[in-house]
């Protein structure tokens, strides 16, 4: 099972929604079966680089270290790859279902509404904010980790791959 965070740039919400996620897998003790990546639709921009520091920091405030992550841009065969891409908001979706191999769209969803997370549709875009914003995005990228990884433990497939 291989599971793909995507945001925009590759350098602030997927790779602490990766590093989340990864931390959750390992503590349940489903990292053997489960693997976890993390992609930007414009990851051109900063492909190459390290996470936005002021996500590294936020990422370490929390007890997890994301700074050996590189940033990608998402790609056409990660649909064929990976059962379920993750994405951080709405405009992700959109451009993540455009690259998607014909039948395969549906892999991507928008993680927090498919999590039942309430109260917001997207993760908010942290980096034109401050340390705020990135504990924000932190919080509901967690929660979302927590519930994904819930899912997963339950082996409740049912539903947990889009048809
Ligand atoms: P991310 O944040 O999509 O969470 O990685 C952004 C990173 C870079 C830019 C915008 C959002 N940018 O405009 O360069």
């Amino acid at each position: 099972m291989k599971l793909l965070v995507v945001c925009l740039g590759n350098i602030c919400r997927s790779p602490m929604g990766e590093g989340i996620l990864q931390a959750r897998i390992a503590e349940a003790g489903l990292d053997s079966w489960v693997q976890v990546d993390s992609a930007g639709t414009s990851g051109h921009w900063h492909a190459g680089r390290g996470p936005d520091p002021r996500a590294v920091a936020c990422a370490r405030g929390h007890g997890v270290d994301i700074s050996a992550q590189r940033a990608r841009q998402l790609l056409a065969e990660d649909f064929e790859e990976c059962d379920l891409i993750l994405c951080a908001d709405d405009d992700n979706l959109r451009d993540a279902r455009a690259l998607a191999p014909a039948g395969l769209e549906a892999r991507a969803v928008l993680w927090l509404p498919w999590a039942g997370i309430d109260g917001a549709d997207g993760v908010p875009d942290p980096y034109y904010g401050d340390v705020r914003d990135f504990e924000t995005s932190w919080a509901l990228l967690d929660a979302a980790a927590q519930v994904t990884v819930r899912r997963l433990s339950r082996r409740d497939d049912s539903g947990i791959i889009p048809a």
